[in-house]
């Protein structure tokens, strides 16, 4: 896809500040410091649209890209960082479900999990729910360059059985590794959405 332009819009906090404008929105979903916001980045090629940090849990709203004028990418906050107390666990369960329940305009959920781990129990968690609620969603294993090649092939392999046999895109933020792939997906998500 050709990106003539892609700006950030909004920070909402509150459900009453989401779009609602009827263009589709593409979502980003991972625990916190997975990537989320490097994976916007690389994808758009612009290095500082989307924040990145070394610290987790930066991102705390969901903050809204606009692309080509004509669909959003949305980065929601990371799920599971540790230092968060309980109820604010919860209360990112019941957002994100917010979110991801919402009527329209989502159409592709982009799940990243950490190619260097085994999936997280949130990990599982959100990936059933994704299936079971007939979401389209599409998994992605980040910082693959910081695995061997050999070293990836076997944890995809075993993330894959995992998560009951689904495609996952290894993804690279630094070497741009699965941004064509994930791009073609995304541009069909949207399409069909038209
Ligand atoms: P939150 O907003 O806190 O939920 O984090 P996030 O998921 O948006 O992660 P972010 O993109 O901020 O990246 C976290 C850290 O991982 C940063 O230090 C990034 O530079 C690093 N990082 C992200 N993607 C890659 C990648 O593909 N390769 C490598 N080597 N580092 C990466
Ligand atoms: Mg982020």
């Amino acid at each position: 896809m050709k990106i003539t332009s892609a700006e950030f819009v909004k920070s909402a906090l509150a459900p009453a500040h989401w779009m609602a404008d009827g263009r589709p929105e593409v979502a980003f979903l991972g625990r916190s410091n997975v990537g989320k916001s490097s994976l916007i980045n690389s994808l758009l090629m612009r290095k500082g649209l989307a924040r990145t940090s070394n610290t987790p849990g930066r991102t705390q709203s969901i903050n809204y890209f606009l692309i080509n004028d004509s669909f959003y990418f949305v980065d929601l906050p990371g799920y599971g960082y540790a230092k968060v107390s309980k109820s604010m666990r919860a209360d990112w369960g019941k957002m994100a479900e917010r979110y991801l329940s919402k009527p329209e305009g989502l159409v592709l959920c982009i799940q990243l999990i950490d190619s260097r781990h085994n999936p997280t129990d949130q990990d599982l968690q959100l990936n059933e729910w994704l299936l079971a609620n007939d979401k389209p969603s599409v998994v992605v294993a980040t910082k693959a360059d910081k695995l061997s090649r050999t070293q990836l092939q076997k944890q995809l392999k075993s993330t894959t059985q995992v998560l009951g046999s689904r495609e996952i895109l290894p993804f690279s933020s630094e070497t741009g590794l699965g941004r064509e792939k994930l791009w073609g997906e995304i541009q069909t998500a949207v399409n069909q959405s038209a």
